[in-house]
């Protein structure tokens, strides 16, 4: 039999980045057109996951069991495996005979050359992992239960992380977002099993709704050549604020007042003052960001990214760092007629690589 193909596009956060940790901040994000593909064939007595990037290794599981018995020691998988237990339970929910598989990774989401964009592979490979496997067993799933299996399968790997990306990756487009409560989910899914939490109440105030491109403004990505761990600056960032402080309650407060002006500015009926508010919120987002380093004694914004985001606002352009900062990339919104060659030549002259990244276009529901 032919093998299942398919791909998952990377994302970059565009608002909304460390408060949208807590359950019901908003954020906005992109799907990108870099992907990670995942390909699926039949086994016939063994199931395995491969990638080109590491090593073959062998995945068993046990008939008639729930769910899976795997080697847990080979962390470049944790993603993939978490997907597979997810997606297994819910197979097995629905009494369909277990199937062994052969797992193919391929990651087009960084550069050749091997150095991390920070394009969003784990929620790459997550999403694409789950797509993968309902082909397979032909569960039929919708986009917004995709999600929720993949945010499922995540947050067993990275117990904080907000699942934007997992949103972008899965609903592509331009996306608003709020996360769940990952304490309730765990909960849920410990009580009730991957199949009674889909759908369930446990998903609180998740959101994620479809928003418009910014008619009149370009999108452009530069990439500071220094990859960053989200989780170190994620856990960093959590030990250096009070969250219970009025610092951080009026962080959040900002966030969400700033990140509520770019979902108007984002939405279906864009008028001519949208592109100034989005400007206007994004520079404001890179301020309270700043401040949020500051306070926390965390380098969001490096001096690379200061320099991208600088030379962004002297064209007139607003810019920020793309999701936790420390490197990765910086996220630019350029109104029509300003100097983008001349940023160009600032990136440049900064070794600052300008990556002709585009967006992936929104995913149909089926
Ligand atoms: C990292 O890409 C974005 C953060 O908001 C963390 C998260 O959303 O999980 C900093």
């Amino acid at each position: 039999p032919d093998a299942i193909v398919v791909r998952a596009a990377g994302k970059l956060f565009v608002a909304g980045e460390y408060a949208v940790v807590s359950p019901g901040q908003p954020s906005v994000l992109i799907a990108v057109d870099r992907y990670l593909t995942v390909s699926l064939t039949a086994g016939v007595d063994a199931g395995s996951i491969h990638s080109p990037e590491y090593s073959r290794m062998p995945v068993r599981w046990t008939r008639g069991v729930d769910g899976l018995t795997l080697d847990r020691e080979h962390h470049p998988y944790d993603y993939v495996i978490a997907a597979i237990e997810a997606a297994e339970q819910l197979r097995a929910s629905r009494g369909l005979a277990p199937r062994f598989f052969d797992l193919r990774i391929d990651s087009g989401l960084d550069d050749p050359s091997g150095r991390k964009f920070g394009l969003g592979s784990s929620a790459a490979v997550t999403v694409a992992t789950i797509a993968a496997i309902d082909a397979f067993y032909g569960l039929r799933l919708t986009l917004r239960e995709r999600y929720e299996l993949a945010m499922l399968a995540t947050i067993v790997v990275a117990p904080n992380a907000s699942g934007g990306d997992v949103a972008a990756s899965t609903y592509g487009g331009w996306i608003g977002y709020r996360s769940p409560d990952r304490d309730l989910l765990r909960r849920a899914r410990a009580e009730s099993g991957v199949a009674g939490v889909l759908g369930s109440p446990a998903w609180g105030d998740a959101e994620i709704v479809r928003l418009e491109p910014p008619s009149g403004l370009d999108l452009l990505v530069g990439w500071t050549g220094h990859p960053a761990s989200t989780e170190r600056l994620v856990s960093g960032v959590s030990r250096g604020t009070n969250a219970t402080s009025t610092d951080q309650t009026a962080f959040l407060a900002a966030s969400r007042a700033c990140v509520d002006d770019l979902w108007r500015a984002l939405s279906r009926d864009q008028d001519a003052a949208s592109a100034d508010l989005a400007l206007a919120s994004l520079r404001r987002n890179r301020r309270l960001l700043q401040e949020l380093g500051a306070r926390s004694g965390v380098t969001i914004e490096t001096d690379r990214l200061r320099i991208l985001c600088d030379a962004a606002e002297d064209i007139g352009a607003a810019a920020k760092p793309s999701g936790a900062g420390g490197g990765d990339c910086g996220i630019v919104l350029a109104p029509a007629g300003a100097d983008l060659a001349g940023m160009l030549r600032a990136w440049e002259t900064n070794d600052i690589r300008h990556l002709t990244i585009g967006v992936h276009p929104p995913e149909g529901e089926h």
